[in-house]
């Protein structure tokens, strides 16, 4: 087991990939907070999937971009569960407008969550990672597009490009403390936030045609890569985005 002991707190993870990286991380042998919100009945769902195969874990509302509530559900779960290993900034929105129409409150609300979020709760996680004094893993799940220009996605786009720098310079900071800072850049992973996507096969031909792989990903592949980046055989990785994209980033497209 690579995560025997330790404990993770994964935000959004009551559905997609923050639910398969929930469930691998359990499988792995850590205590998980599922961070969820607006879908307790998913979240607690997970949490009883993951006691019926003997794994720890709780469910806790939060609002990542709510400086109060990213604050207590790190207090939650050191309450909870004694202490705080691995955190997992997963939670993400997207809304698609052409840029010249993009809603102002729109843009707040992806900012806010897409960026600010994984700022208040890296900053909450840091804290409590640095009065343990034995290191920690924060992991951003950023995406392509962090890099690759979506046309119609702006405020996502530069959430993620925002994320990559956050993580680049809160890597440099949090290194001597061994607090490693990675983010993972998934592509088209099958999950409901492409639901209007995978909902209309010629614009999901049109999405599979810009990756090279030419077919979806899977949130448990996304979860395994999560797992080795919290695990102590990524100890010397920081500072990095770990792209998960079946070769999508190397082409360019734009859908
Ligand atoms: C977005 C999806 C998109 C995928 C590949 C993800 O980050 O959330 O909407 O299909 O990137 O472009």
């Amino acid at each position: 087991m690579k995560l025997q002991g330790k404990v993770a707190v994964v935000t959004g993870a009551a559905t997609g990939i923050g639910r398969a990286i929930a469930h691998a991380m359990s499988a792995e042998g850590a205590s998980v907070v599922i961070d969820y919100v607006g879908a307790p009945q998913l979240a607690t769902q997970g949490v009883a999937e993951i006691q019926k195969t003997g794994g720890k874990a709780q469910a806790i509302a939060a609002d990542v971009s709510d400086p109060t509530q990213a604050a207590s559900l790190i207090d939650q779960t050191v309450k909870a569960f004694g202490r705080i290993d691995i955190l997992v900034n997963n939670a993400g929105i997207e809304y698609k407008y052409p840029f010249v129409d993009f809603p102002f409150d729109k843009w707040q609300k992806i900012i806010a969550v897409d960026l600010t979020g994984p700022f208040l709760c890296a900053q909450a996680a840091a804290r409590a990672m640095i009065q343990q004094n034995s290191g920690g893993r924060i992991i951003n799940i950023s995406s392509v597009h962090e890099d690759l220009p979506m046309i119609t996605n702006a405020p996502y786009c530069a959430a993620k490009g925002g994320l990559r720098m956050l993580m680049r310079t809160i890597a440099v900071e949090l290194a001597p403390h061994k607090i490693t800072v990675n983010n993972i850049a998934p592509g088209a992973i099958f999950t409901p936030i492409d639901a209007d996507v995978e909902a209309n096969r010629t614009i999901e031909s049109q999405l599979m045609k810009e990756i090279p792989l030419g077919r979806w990903g899977k949130p448990e592949e996304v979860a395994k890569l999560a797992v080795y980046i919290a695990s102590d055989d990524a100890a010397y990785s920081t500072g990095s985005t770990f792209f998960i994209d079946g070769g999508m980033i190397r082409q360019a497209g734009s859908l």
